[in-house]
């Protein structure tokens, strides 16, 4: 129905993060740029814009933004202007209403990236230490994701995204 005529797949074994998951496609990335998105979020607009603008930054990594009510939920960006400061994952006291979205696009230095991180308190590689790694290196862009977003990760959320989509 989606023209789409073939599919790679992988498994991660536990729960270690979802950079551990990203580092089982080091394979299948080959040396290129990726796109990784979460399969729990739900968004109504489209990521065409980033992509094309990722694509044409020399190097480094996009996330897409979306401001939120409950933050402490997320990652959320600290940001000053059009410069982002770093993310802190489900800050208990957020310093913006910007949750990071499960929408990242990463140069091929990703898996290196992933390769040094050390597991956080919840026991699991943080995708936030990834994207915090890009903010040191001085090579995060951001874009503010336009449209509803929901992630379905909880059957509160789920029920939410079920009537987001019966909605639209
Ligand atoms: C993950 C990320 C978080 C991000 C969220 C988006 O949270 O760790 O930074 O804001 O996805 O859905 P998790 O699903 O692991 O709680």
């Amino acid at each position: 129905e989606f023209g789409l005529k073939h599919l790679n797949y992988t498994y991660q074994e536990g729960e270690g993060g979802i950079a551990d998951a990203l580092s089982l496609a080091e394979h299948f990335a080959d040396g290129d740029r990726v796109c990784v998105i979460l399969g729990d979020n739900l968004i109504e607009g489209s990521i065409r814009q980033a992509v094309e603008d990722f694509r044409k930054q020399p190097k480094g990594a996009k996330i897409l933004l979306k401001e939120v009510h409950d933050a402490e939920r997320f990652g959320v960006a600290e940001l000053e202007g059009d410069r982002i400061l770093g993310i802190e994952e489900k800050p208990p006291q957020p310093k913006s209403n910007y949750a990071v979205t499960g929408i990242y696009l990463y140069d091929e230095t990703v898996f290196e990236k992933v390769k040094t991180l050390v597991p956080s308190r919840r026991g699991e590689l943080e995708i936030t230490d990834v994207n915090n790694a890009y903010i040191r290196e001085g090579t995060m862009t951001f874009a503010h994701l336009s449209g509803w977003w929901t992630d379905a990760g909880t059957f509160e959320s789920l029920l939410r995204a079920a009537n987001l989509v019966a909605q639209s």
